[in-house]
């Protein structure tokens, strides 16, 4: 081996080093990025993907036949969900609103007792202005069920206690 070769050879082992070397640097970099920065995305409104059929078929009027089961599989959900801003009455006195998020309109407004079961299950999928999209935590059957709880809700009136009486222990 020539003078030439071994210093050759030398140059490129240590050159393939430093090569190594900073690969890594990077590649730590970045994985240390994704832990630490991946920020977290919330499920965007479109979560039903186009062309699923069935998502779409879960979320299309009239919905789930409603039964006292659904009514009260909505309450259930609507108390986890939905009180801590729109208030067990529904009439957008939720614990949050205390704590000084913007109220939400009253259920039993005129403009909200016209809302159809399925603007509803839209408003949960989709959220509305200042309201989130639910649509990464209520399944579509849940969001039929809690609207059908929340027309029930109306139509008891402002004044009716929230109680259905139906969600069993
Ligand atoms: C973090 C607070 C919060 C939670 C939780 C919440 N909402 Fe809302 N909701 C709001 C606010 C604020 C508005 C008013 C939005 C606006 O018009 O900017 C609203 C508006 C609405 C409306 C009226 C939409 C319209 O046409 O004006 C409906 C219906 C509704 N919410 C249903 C629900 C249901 C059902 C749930 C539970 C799955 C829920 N919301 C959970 C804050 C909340």
């Amino acid at each position: 081996m020539s003078m030439e070769t071994a210093l050759a050879l030398v140059l490129l082992a240590t050159g393939l080093l430093a090569a190594c070397d900073s690969g890594t640097e990077e590649r730590d970099a970045v994985a240390s990025t994704r832990t630490v920065q991946r920020p977290y995305l919330p499920v965007p409104p479109g979560v039903v993907p186009r062309g699923t059929a069935a998502r779409e078929a879960a979320l299309a009027a009239p919905g789930p036949e409603v039964t006292p089961d659904l009514l009260a599989r909505g309450e259930e959900q609507f108390r986890a969900f939905c009180t801590p801003c729109h208030g067990a009455s529904g009439r957008g006195d939720g614990a949050i609103v205390s704590r000084g998020f913007p109220p939400p309109p009253s259920y039993h407004e005129e403009r909200l007792l016209a809302l159809a079961p399925e603007q509803i299950v839209q408003v949960i999928t989709h959220g509305k202005g200042r309201m989130f999209p639910y649509a990464d935590r209520v399944l579509p059957e849940d969001r039929w069920a809690i609207a059908r709880y929340v027309k029930d809700l109306q139509a008891r009136g402002a004044g009716a206690p929230p109680d259905r009486g139906t969600v069993r222990p």
